[in-house]
């Protein structure tokens, strides 16, 4: 890890408002906006296209390493083209929501993608949004936050965005597998969004970081 370089680590569960969150917290402090989500998204988009059964684990290990995930930075963020195709909007199907966490489950593709994560660091200070950011990927940073909302608020929002998802079922997986399940890391800032609007999160967000020094 480059020492200078900084990581504000953005967890939460699906569909809590992290990535708005995160995209406009990379817009104020001019950090690379990295979510990782998008990265087991696109390896279960493509374990589905190649009709790979995403329940057998050695056939999805198989894949990763048989395929070339390229980060493209566009704007202050980044797409995830696979073996030269950019998956676009399918990254965020319904087969791909139905699926996803169960890849995300298996040792072997977390410790893989875990390690391409912490390798941004090495080329900017990042904002990175997932489920074990400050827990998992980057425990050493001191700017960690927990971004939550009720159930039902999180459904109403998936579904404003016209999605299909299950999303306790989905927390469910992601909250009891064996490795880095979703918590919420001791020392984060927690923020319940339930009541609020994105400015007012965003806000809370800013003041904390103005408090620990990293801007002003
Ligand atoms: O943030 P998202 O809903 O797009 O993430 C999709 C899935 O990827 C989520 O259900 C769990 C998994 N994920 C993970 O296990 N660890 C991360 N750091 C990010 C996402």
């Amino acid at each position: 890890m480059v020492p200078s370089n900084k990581v504000i680590a953005i967890d939460g569960p699906a569909a809590s408002g992290k990535s708005s969150v995160a995209t406009r917290v990379s817009k104020k402090t001019g950090f690379l906006h990295v979510n990782s989500g998008l990265m087991y998204r696109a390896l279960t988009w493509s374990a589905l296209r190649a009709d790979i059964d995403t329940n057998n684990e050695s056939k999805v290990i198989d894949h990763l390493n048989s395929i070339e995930m390229e980060c493209i930075k566009s704007n202050d963020s980044l797409l995830l083209h696979i073996n030269g195709n950019d998956p676009g909007e399918e990254l965020k199907s319904e087969e791909v929501n139905r699926s996803v966490s169960v890849v995300a489950a298996i040792k072997e593709v977390r410790s893989e993608l875990v390690k391409r994560q912490r390798e941004y660091l090495l080329v900017s200070d990042i904002v990175m949004e997932g489920r074990d950011i400050g827990s998992v990927v980057f425990p050493e940073t001191p700017f960690k936050f927990y971004i939550d909302a009720s159930p039902e608020v999180r459904a109403l929002r998936r579904r404003g965005e016209g999605g299909v998802d299950d999303l306790i079922e989905r927390d469910k997986l992601d909250s009891s597998r064996k490795v880095s399940p979703l918590v919420i890391p001791e020392d984060a800032f927690v923020i319940d969004t339930s009541e609020m609007n994105l400015d007012e999160v965003v806000e809370k967000v800013l003041s904390e970081l103005n408090q620990k020094g990293l801007i002003t």
